[in-house]
């Protein structure tokens, strides 16, 4: 088996060790096998079955070299035009395919081939079986393809072992009784798709199953099968024009177990002639009627299907004697109506369908049927016993139906499965499913349901795990849906097609509701944003408050204090300097103020504040001005003196006045803070008055300027001296006067006091009057 090729740089080696000797031989072996796998082939003969893969390679040539090893050898798909007779040299070949070359023929020989088991010839260019006569030397050969060969006949064909024999799609046009002579232990014939006509009694006592459909079969005597004595199963679906029954006579079997004649020509089902039936195909026939007890035969009759016969109705008898009936398959025909006895008698039907069929109503059945398929039909009523003669019921489909409502009080004990989907429901009654027990699966898909679903309407289905609830027109309302989304959520039972249900309804609830919640967060954003200014609106009424009670304090320490001298502007000869400008008075008030301003509140100063730097500002074109008038200079000493004086009787006058006013203030300080916060309780009703104080506020939260430890310094000395902080309160106590001034007991208080022009302002018309 070594080739001398591969044999010479091994041997140089074995000189050197053993040990190389050892891994030589081993890769020799490695080699040896490898080079007995033949071009363009994947060898497994390491493994069990040893295969030898050849197939697709465009081989025009048996390959060479292949391994006398070889089990299983596929060669399929080349174009191989003959199989030399040295094949007989793999002793151990069990599965020769071959199918998809050009052979025309095989060896004249194959004894060699003893442990051949399988050979598939599809596909080639076969004309005779006499072509592969040798098939007959194959003494283990039990399956044989022949298919899509232009084989004519089987007749010498023979080979004492062979169980299957596949010959479709051949040009086999009769089939008689020498046919399977060669073939005694024949157990499955296949002759698909051939244009077989005519069948002559075929004798053989083994075959079981026998495959005529697709073929050109007319008429089928009684007698036909007569001597296929061991015949199980029989096809010959889609036999065009096949009829094997007449009012007078009908094929006859007594074994056959499995007929198959769908897409045939039968217009009756002709089933009396094989007592030995147990399940029948007679689907896409044009079988019209079905007499009563047409079946009564067949009482092995275990599966039968009739669908797409055109059947337009059902005698109540026509499914008598078929006690052990156990599948009917009626979809498909132009059923409009089903007499309630019907499958009275079939006591073991588990599946009875009656699907795509033209029933208007739910049929008050009586059946023992498990599975019961009405989909797809027209019915649009359902009465609330119709289940009550169904003691088995597991599954009821009313898919496609034109369902408005479910009855009330529908009752079933057994019934898991109820599939409604595809109908009009447009609401669920409350006691649709109260009876309903032991209902596990509901669908509800694909309905006019709008309302969430009422968790109540289950609170008797114990075992419910699904319901379906897709492709219905929800009103998306996460108020009504909740209760159905939170009963989903809670509930105990769990599992797979649970969470589907509820990653559909969420999905739904999500992507309808989105629009809603969109809105609502909008709504909440500007709720937030209305109750963050109801806070700011307090917080500034909490400083007022204090800013009121400091005022007050420092109004009592004023009252304690003899006012120290200032300089007043009018008193200012030349251009204040800088210190007597510090000091001077400063008018923080509109002009209108000025009007109403009590003595104290003129005398309010602040220093660093905002309108005291423009002050300063401003003061030295002030300054200019005044000094431009110094033709004035001597009329103003007099005025000066003039107001002096006044100023001192009336400060005389007024000491006493100047006390009540002050509590006059504190009283209507504390006014003021209750009308804000009536003010803010009523927003709407006062709008202009809360605004006004708002404003208050908000100008109350302008931070000062950060104030240097000298003005800092320099601003105490200001409040001790003048009795008054900041402009903010200045302007605070502004508005305090206003109010104080609206009262007509403070007015003549305030009326006496002659007003004082400030540094930085122009004075008043009334001023210049002087
Ligand atoms: C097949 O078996 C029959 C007897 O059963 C025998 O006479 C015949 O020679 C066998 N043929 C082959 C090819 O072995
Ligand atoms: C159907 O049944 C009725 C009475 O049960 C009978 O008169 C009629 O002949 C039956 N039809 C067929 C086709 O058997
Ligand atoms: C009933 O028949 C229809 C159509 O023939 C088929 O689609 C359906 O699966 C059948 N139902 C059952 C339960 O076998
Ligand atoms: C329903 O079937 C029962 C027998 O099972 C029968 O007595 C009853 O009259 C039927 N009802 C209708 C409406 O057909
Ligand atoms: C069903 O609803 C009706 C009214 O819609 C009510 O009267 C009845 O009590 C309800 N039944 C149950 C079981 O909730």
């Amino acid at each position: 088996m070594i080739k001398g090729a591969n044999d010479a740089p091994w041997t140089s080696n074995m000189r050197n060790s053993t040990v190389i000797f050892i891994l030589s031989v081993t890769l020799v072996s490695i080699l040896d096998a490898q080079s007995t796998c033949p071009a363009r082939c994947l060898c497994y003969l390491d493994r069990l079955p040893r295969t030898i893969a050849c197939s697709k390679q465009g081989l025009q040539e048996y390959p060479a070299g292949i391994s006398d090893i070889v089990q299983h050898l596929d060669l399929s798909g080349n174009s191989l035009q003959e199989i030399p007779e040295h094949v007989n040299s793999l002793v151990d070949l069990q599965y020769l395919n071959l199918a998809r070359n050009q052979l025309t023929a095989l060896p004249s020989d194959l004894r060699g081939l003893k442990k051949l088991q399988m050979l598939d010839l599809t596909e080639n260019n076969l004309k005779s079986v006499k072509d592969i006569a040798a098939i007959s030397h194959l003494v283990n050969l039990k399956i044989l393809h022949l298919s899509k060969n232009s084989i004519e006949e089987l007749t010498s064909l023979s080979n004492n072992r062979t169980q299957s024999l596949y010959a479709n799609h051949c040009s086999i046009k009769e089939l008689n009784s020498l046919s399977l002579s060669g073939l005694p232990a024949l157990n499955l014939l296949s002759l698909s798709g051939n244009p077989l006509r005519v069948v002559l009694r075929p004798t053989s006592d083994s075959l079981r199953w026998l495959d005529l459909s697709n073929c050109l079969i007319n008429y089928l005597n009684p007698d036909t099968f007569e001597r296929l004595t061991s015949l199980e199963e029989l096809r010959l679906a889609n036999n065009p024009t096949l009829v094997y029954s007449t009012r007078y006579e009908t094929l006859q079997h007594i074994n056959l177990k499995r007929l198959d004649v769908s897409r045939c020509n039968l217009d009756r089902p002709g089933l009396h002639g094989f007592p030995a039936l147990t399940h029948a195909k007679l689907s896409r026939n044009i079988i019209r009627i079905l007499p009563d007890r047409i079946f009564a035969k067949n009482r092995e009759l275990l599966q039968l299907y009739l669908d797409a016969n055109g059947l337009d109705s059902l005698n109540k008898s026509s499914f008598a004697g078929l006690t052990k009936l156990e599948i009917l398959d009626l979809s498909a025909n132009a059923l409009q109506e089903v007499h309630w006895s019907t499958f009275n008698e079939n006591i073991k039907l588990h599946r009875l369908n009656l699907s795509y069929n033209g029933l208007h109503e739910f049929p008050n059945l009586t059946t023992e049927a498990i599975w019961l398929d009405m989909s797809t039909n027209l019915i649009y009523n359902f009465k609330s016993n119709v289940l009550s003669n169904m003691p088995r019921l597991v599954t009821l489909n009313l898919n496609n139906n034109r369902l408005e409502n479910i009855p009330n009080n529908l009752e079933s004990n057994t019934l898991k499965n109820l599939f409604l989907r595809q109908n009009r429901l447009v609401q669920l009654n409350n006691e649709s499913f109260v009876r309903l027990s032991a209902l596990r699966n509901l669908d509800l898909s694909g309905n006019r349901l709008t309302e969430g679903i009422d968790p109540d309407l289950f609170w008797n289905n114990k075992f419910l795990q699904a319901i379906q609830l897709e492709d219905n027109p929800w009103r998306c309302d996460c108020e009504q849906l909740y209760p159905t989304y939170k009963y989903f959520m809670e509930s105990q039972a769990t599992d797979r097609t649970w969470g589907l249900v509820l990653i559909s309804l969420l999905t739904m609830v999500i992507l309808f509701g989105s629009v809603v919640s969109l809105r609502h967060a909008m709504k909440m954003k500007r709720h937030a944003r209305l109750e963050r200014q109801e806070l700011e609106r307090a917080e500034a009424r909490e400083r007022l408050r204090l800013l009121q009670r400091r005022n007050q304090r420092l109004e009592e320490e004023l009252l304690e204090q003899t006012a120290e001298p200032r300089i007043h502007p009018l008193e200012l000869i030349q251009p204040p300097t800088y210190d007597e400008a510090v000091d001077m008075p400063r008018l923080a008030h509109s002009m209108e103020a000025l009007d109403t301003m009590s003595m104290d509140n003129m005398s309010i100063q602040a220093i660093g504040s905002v309108d005291n730097l423009r002050s300063k500002k401003r003061r030295p074109r002030r300054a200019r001005k005044r000094s431009q008038s110094e033709d004035n200079l001597a009329r103003r000493e007099e005025r000066r003196e003039e107001r002096r004086r006044r100023r001192l009787s009336l400060e005389r006058n007024n000491s006493t006045s100047v006390l009540s006013e002050t509590n006059q203030l504190e009283e209507s300080s504390q006014l003021t803070e209750s009308n804000a916060e009536i003010a803010i309780k009523e927003t709407e009703r006062t709008r202009s008055r809360a605004r006004s104080i708002c404003e208050d506020g908000d100008r109350t939260k302008i931070k000062p300027r950060p104030q240097t430890p000298s003005a800092r310094k320099k601003k105490r000395r200001a409040m001790a001296r003048n009795g008054h902080s900041t402009d903010d309160e200045d302007s605070e106590l502004d508005q305090l006067s206003t109010r104080l001034n609206n009262k007509s007991n403070s007015s003549i208080i305030i009326k006496k006091l002659t007003r004082e022009p400030r540094s930085g302002r122009r004075p008043s018309p009334q001023e210049s009057d002087f």
